[in-house]
C-alpha cells in the first residue's frame, strides 16, 4: 500500500513530515475516495507521529463540524463553528496550537488523556472542507514545525480532491 521509510526515533520533525508527505502521495496515487483517503491519512499520522492519543478529521457539513475518519478514543460528534479548538480554527480559518488544553477557554474534552492539541484547516478553492485535529497527552507537544508539516500534508490532500 505505501512504503514506510522506517524512520527511527531520532528523526527530526522536518524529516518526519517529509517522510509522511511521500507516504501520503503514495496513498493518494492509488485511490480517489475522500473518506478512504482521510481514514488512511488519520491512521498514517496516528501511527507515525510520536506521542499522540488522537488524530482525525472533523468535516464541515451544513454549517457545523461533524466527526470524520479518525484514530483514537470515540469522540464528540458535532462541534459548532466557533466552539472548542476545532470550531475556533474553522471560524478563524487558521491553525491553532494549544500548549495546554486546560488553559483554552471552551476547549471540548473528548478524551481526558489530552493535554495539548493542534488543529489545521482542510481548505479547497477557499472552501472549508473540514479540520485536522491532533491531540497529545503531553503539554506543549506541538510547535511551529508541526504546524508547517501538517499544513503541507493537508495541502497535498486538498490538491487531490
Ligand atoms: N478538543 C477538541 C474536540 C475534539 S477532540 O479533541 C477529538 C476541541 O476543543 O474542539
Amino acid at each position: 500500500m505505501f512504503i514506510s521509510e522506517g524512520l527511527n526515533q531520532s528523526a527530526t520533525k522536518p524529516e518526519l513530515y517529509s517522510s509522511l508527505r511521500s507516504q501520503l502521495l503514495s496513498l493518494l496515487a492509488e485511490e480517489l475516495d475522500f473518506i478512504s483517503n482521510a481514514a488512511n491519512l488519520s491512521s498514517l499520522l496516528y501511527h507515525s507521529i510520536p506521542d499522540l492519543n488522537w488524530a482525525g478529521f472533523y468535516l464541515h457539513k451544513d454549517g457545523e463540524l461533524v466527526l470524520g475518519p479518525f484514530q483514537g478514543q470515540p469522540a464528540c460528534v458535532r462541534i459548532a463553528i466557533g466552539k472548542g479548538v476545532c470550531g475556533t480554527a474553522a471560524l478563524q480559518r487558521q491553525t491553532i496550537i494549544v500548549h495546554d488544553v486546560h488553559d483554552f477557554p471552551g476547549h471540548i474534552a473528548c478524551d481526558s488523556a489530552s493535554n495539548s492539541e493542534i488543529v489545521v484547516q482542510l481548505v479547497k478553492d477557499n472552501r472549508l472542507i473540514g479540520v485536522l485535529d491532533l491531540d497529545s497527552p503531553t503539554v506543549g507537544r506541538f510547535d511551529e514545525e508541526d504546524a508547517r508539516g501538517l499544513n503541507e500534508l493537508v495541502e497535498v490532500f486538498a490538491e487531490s480532491l
